[in-house]
């Protein structure tokens, strides 16, 4: 894929003086879904779907970008110091150099490798992406942790998506074949091998278009803050949700009135203790465990969160009534995008095709397979 990229650049711009090139991976998060922004804790992994950039600095002050992924758009050019949003990726670009500070002009071609509302983490890999590289031609590179805040930040507000840490995060510190348990409170994390055994993972993208996926995130968001306001008034000191567990969720449950809200709570606290269970089950080479709280995961994000949706849905419970399957979820913010399987090794192939046929019919077009490699995080490549 580089080396296309590579070419593209020097079709575009007549030679590749001077230019460098960089690989920042996509995500899928095993567990801990929606509990990042609670302060509690999530278990993702790098892949090796991502976004690669070929760029140069141009000593104007002019941006021209071209993006293999939206050819239509030709290349796109604008000054250094343009805030404008035009609803294209080159928002995230003005974003980036914004909220990095950042403002020297450069060329670009770049190439994502993972399809755009798959909740594969597109935008986050682009961002951490493109601030790594500017920060790397600004001879200013930053902490993993300072250049995941910072990319955080441009979604939040420059993009006005009030997202969690968890994808910056991961994309920055990803490793190979391992996932990380990240606190999201603290921000320290632990490495665990994403060891298997005898059974494979699978990720299946619903392909469905995603619409106001973003203000419905944010409205979550927003529930979590009612529950917490309520507690704060009833004298708990409570920093994020996830300072709870369940005996203490039990005990304050009796304040939230609203039905919808005691989901939402219910949601993140039990999440969060499936997520410390899985990455015990993962440590302990125990694969069906670790199954069984995905499956628990996606019942809690369709029932308590209502983050799923008829196309999750369809293609986690029929994931789960083949053969071989040991868990399977939702991963990501939900509302379309991907599912995670878990199979043992030899059923996987058999499974896909009945998953495909049954989700065909009842939804009415077919989902796509990614086999993916866990994969260390951005970086600069030759
Ligand atoms: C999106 C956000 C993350 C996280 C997940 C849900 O990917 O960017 O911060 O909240 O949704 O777990």
């Amino acid at each position: 894929m580089l080396e296309k990229v590579k070419e593209k650049f020097v079709e575009i711009f007549k030679d590749d003086k001077d230019t460098r090139c960089f690989f920042s991976p996509g995500r899928v998060n095993i567990i801990g879904e929606h509990i990042d922004y609670n302060g509690g804790y999530v278990m993702p992994c790098a892949i090796d779907k991502g976004t690669y950039f070929v760029i140069r600095l141009n000593h104007t002050n002019i941006v021209n970008a071209y993006s293999m992924q939206f050819e239509n758009l030709g290349v796109i050019s604008f000054d250094v110091f343009d805030e404008n949003k035009t609803n294209q990726y080159s928002d995230f670009i003005k974003g980036v150099m914004k909220i990095f500070d950042i403002h020297l002009g450069f060329d670009m071609v770049c190439c994502g490798t993972i399809p755009h509302s798959s909740g594969l983490s597109s935008s986050a890999s682009f961002c951490t992406g493109l601030g790594y590289a500017l920060s790397s031609l600004n001879c200013n590179l930053v902490s993993h942790t300072a250049l995941a805040l910072a990319c955080k930040r441009v979604e939040n507000e420059f993009m006005g998506v009030n997202s969690g840490i968890m994808d910056q995060f991961i994309i920055c510190n990803g490793k190979d074949e391992k996932a990380l348990l990240l606190d999201c409170n603290t921000l320290k994390y632990e490495e665990i091998p994403f060891e298997l055994e005898d059974n494979v993972l699978i990720i299946a993208n619903t392909n469905k278009k995603r619409q106001l996926a973003d203000s419905k995130y944010n409205e979550r968001r927003a529930e979590c803050e009612q529950v917490l306001t309520i507690l704060h008034e009833n004298g708990y000191t409570f920093k994020y949700l996830c300072d709870m567990d369940l005996k203490q969720m039990d005990e304050v449950m009796p304040l939230i009135k609203d039905e919808k809200l005691q989901r939402r709570l219910r949601h993140v606290v039990s999440e969060n203790d499936r997520t410390i269970k899985a990455s015990k089950a993962l440590i302990n080479h125990d694969i069906n465990e670790l199954g069984k709280c995905l499956t628990a995961s996606h019942e809690s994000l369709k029932n308590d969160y209502e983050v799923t949706g008829k196309e999750l849905d369809t293609l986690v419970y029929s994931f789960l009534t083949q053969e071989g399957c040991v868990g399977a979820r939702m991963t990501g913010a939900g509302f379309g995008g991907c599912a995670i399987a878990i199979y043992k090794k030899g059923f996987e192939e058999k499974a896909m095709a009945e998953v495909k046929k049954e989700y065909l019919e009842k939804i009415g077009y077919e989902p796509s397979f990614y086999q993916v490699k866990v994969y260390g995080g951005t970086r600069e490549i030759k």
